[in-house]
């Protein structure tokens, strides 16, 4: 029975956000069911919260209607973040368009057809490819390179389609998002933890090229926050960066984590070259209509995962 402020649903609520976002979901209020399949993640960030009785789980693949459908019952609000990542989509094309894209189509029919009131939906600042200019707007240049990022931006025009017949919904362009329980294989921000790992085993860190490629480094609890907003608010149909704003080398971030972790080395630079270059989000329109303030800095942000890791490495596995 959902109370006052409303039934949630999350997909992809076991993984990395999604689980962030689930308990932020019961720490202010909302009833919650999750529709995760589990390939990416498991139960121990939920555990807590599905034995006290206070989230619904499914074992469910978004890509089916038949557990959509289930999930969506008496829903208001969906979160969709379920997906599967770059680097698996690479290796995995064909999968990963069944799951970014086909997924989500199920996912916004279902919303639809149970008349939802909001679905947020988690897109990622790669469908702008390698941006051409900085700080990178929403109205920029798209150039998906990879079949997630096709995906994701294919998901965005469907949400336009649906739009047409009644769904309101608002769109999170993700930048490179890091903290407690984040994934060790993400594309982008694995870097963080191979780095931190290296430094804690004794070693330096590796940079790739120069180390003066750049990332927008935001903090998850930042994501979580830009999801709110983009559920509670008057507006929608709109496409937000959620980034901080604030552009950081790889050299840079070698340099936070050493001093975090207290280690006394220099780094070490190597001859791969990174795929993307820079990022670095223009983040005036969230920041304007939803009044986004991102609160964590990112060496604060960096030292808190530094730490969290020294302290738990087992929990940082998938
Ligand atoms: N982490 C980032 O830096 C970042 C950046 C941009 C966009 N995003 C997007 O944000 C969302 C959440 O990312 P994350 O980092 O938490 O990833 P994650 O892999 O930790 O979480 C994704 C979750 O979706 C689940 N899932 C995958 N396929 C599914 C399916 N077919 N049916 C049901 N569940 C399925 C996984 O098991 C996992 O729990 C994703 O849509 C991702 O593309 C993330």
């Amino acid at each position: 029975m959902a109370n006052d402020k409303g039934l949630v649903l999350v997909t992809g609520g076991a993984g990395f956000i999604g689980s962030h976002l689930v308990h932020r979901l019961v720490k202010d209020g909302y009833t919650v069911r999750v529709i995760d399949n589990l390939i990416r993640s498991d139960l121990s960030r939920l555990r807590d919260l599905i034995d006290a009785g206070r989230i619904e789980f499914i074992d469910g693949d978004v890509r089916y209607e038949d557990a959509v459908g289930r999930a969506m019952q008496g829903i208001d609000y969906v979160f969709h973040e379920a997906a599967v990542c770059i680097n698996r989509s690479m290796a995995y094309p064909k999968e990963s368009m069944d799951i970014n894209l086909n997924g989500s189509h199920v996912v916004f029919q279902s919303a639809l057809d149970h008349k939802v009131k909001r679905v947020v939906f988690a897109s990622s600042a790669s469908v702008y490819g390698d941006p051409t200019t900085l700080p990178m707007r929403e109205d920029g240049p798209l150039a998906p390179i990879t079949p997630y990022c096709v995906a994701k931006l294919s998901s965005e025009y469907l949400l336009r389609f649906f739009a047409r017949k009644g769904l309101s919904y608002n769109i999170l362009r993700y930048f490179n998002v890091y903290g407690p329980h984040q994934k060790v294989d993400a594309y982008y921000t694995s870097v963080i933890i191979m780095f931190i790992k290296r430094l804690i085993a004794g070693q330096a860190p590796v940079i790739q090229g120069t180390g003066e490629q750049t990332m927008d480094f935001v903090h998850v609890n930042d994501i979580v926050e830009a999801n709110m907003l983009a559920l509670r608010s008057d507006v929608s149909g709109e496409i937000f960066n959620v980034g901080s704003g604030v552009s950081t080398s790889v050299k840079r971030l070698a340099e936070i984590l050493i001093a975090s972790l207290g280690k006394d080395v220099t780094p070490q630079f190597s001859n791969v070259q990174s795929v993307v270059k820079h990022r670095q989000a223009d983040i005036t329109k969230i920041r304007r209509l939803l009044g986004f303030r991102p609160s964590v800095p990112v060496k604060e942000g960096l030292k808190e995962v530094a730490i969290d890791i020294t302290k738990d490495p087992d929990s940082y596995r998938f």
